[in-house]
């Protein structure tokens, strides 16, 4: 037994977005990963309505129970951090967090995965798990992801953005413009995630349908040209000890054939897709993918953890999408991934923690 002195971590979880309920579950895994022995935990969850409460850490009121999703329960207690470096000061209002070592954000979504509770965290002073506040904003807005890494001329298909004053000036034009990319396409909310929102489109006759129905999850929203007959390929890239990203091995989703695409209902409600880890791929392509990965994170000036999407067709490898606080409960894709690289979750979570203590806060 060391006298190193045990670390105070508070877990940040549910929040605003749509991906409330996964963001329990992922919280419920890490709860029960942070070892009492060298973590004194606070667990802190933010109520659908942004509300923050302090909850007790018991991982069993998190879980997901006979398929219902669980949400944070309203304890009363309310909990808030300060935007200033506050260390141990008296005198402030109850509720008010103090003596945090470290934050793990496990936020998905607008409100949390996106550069938002990473600003709150910078103007406080405390470390977090992941990506700081421009890579968590720009791999959030599907648009400026795609543009950022086109640009750095890594591999993204056809895309066409559509903001709420270009539809609100002429949506015709805007129609005209998405049609452009030929059919089959897909529509989607340019910040959401978990399939939310999205829509498969076969032809001009359902595209309206599908952007309103996108604009109801963000007024901001993308379109893509399919990418038709591609394996979907993920890939989950960590930070080593010195900071150096490290891509996983890679990953396999196959969607079934009665859903056309792998939608909200195939991630979560039913047994919809398998996955498939490690991916049986040849090892030049997983290679590929590895690297690609690694480049993206870079790209976007990532932090700690991503995982990657691919689209992976014969000869050509496509990057979908970064996203900078993947699903996280043990059985997500980018713990068993790491599983399946000989990174098991308690050292995930571990290392996770290590690395926002060894990067700090502030510019670096
Ligand atoms: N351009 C595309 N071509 C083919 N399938 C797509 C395309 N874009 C999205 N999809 C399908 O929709 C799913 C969700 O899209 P994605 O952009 O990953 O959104 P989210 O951030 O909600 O996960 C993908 O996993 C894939 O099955
Ligand atoms: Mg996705």
């Amino acid at each position: 037994m060391t006298d190193t002195p045990r670390r105070r971590v508070l877990v940040l979880f549910g929040g605003r977005s749509s991906e409330h309920s996964i963001s329990c579950v992922s919280a419920a895994g890490i709860l029960r990963a942070l070892d009492p022995a060298r973590y004194d935990i606070t667990a802190v969850g933010i109520l659908p309505d942004g509300r923050w409460v302090r909850v007790a850490a018991d991982p069993s009121a998190l879980d997901a129970v006979d398929g219902r999703l669980p949400i944070v329960a309203d304890s009363g207690e309310s909990a808030a951090l300060l935007p200033e470096p506050v260390r141990d000061r008296a005198g402030l209002p109850a509720g008010v967090l103090q003596g945090v070592d470290v934050v793990f954000p496990v936020l998905h979504g607008p409100w949390g995965e996106d550069g938002t509770i990473q600003g709150l965290l910078e103007m406080a002073g405390i470390p977090y798990v992941g990506s700081g506040v421009f890579a968590s904003a720009a791999a959030m807005d599907k648009g400026h992801m795609k543009a950022m890494l086109a640009h750095a001329g890594l591999p993204v298909g056809p895309w066409v953005l559509v903001t709420a004053r270009e539809w609100s000036a002429d949506p015709s034009e805007c129609l005209d413009r998405i049609s452009a990319l030929g059919f089959p396409l897909f529509v989607k909310p340019a910040r959401a995630g978990s399939s939310v929102g999205i829509t498969r489109v076969a032809d001009r006759g359902a595209l309206e349908a599908a952007v309103r129905e996108a604009q109801s999850w963000d007024p901001r929203i993308i379109a893509e040209a399919a990418v038709v007959g591609a394996r979907e390929i993920e890939c989950g890239v960590l930070a080593d000890p010195s900071g150096v990203p490290q891509a996983s091995r890679c990953a396999e989703i196959v969607v079934h054939p009665d859903h056309d695409f792998y939608d909200f209902e195939a991630k979560y409600l039913d047994d919809g897709a398998e996955l498939v880890v490690p991916a049986d791929l040849d090892p030049p392509v997983e290679d590929e993918v590895r690297r690609l990965a690694v480049r993206a994170y870079d790209v976007l000036d990532c932090e700690g953890l991503a995982r990657v999407d691919f689209f992976v067709q014969p000869g050509r490898v496509v990057i979908n999408e970064v996203n900078t606080m993947p699903g996280f409960t043990p059985i997500s894709m980018y713990p068993r991934m790491w599983g399946a690289s000989g990174v098991d979750y308690h050292e995930l979570v571990d290392r996770l923690i290590d690395d926002a203590l060894r990067k700090g806060t502030g510019l670096r």
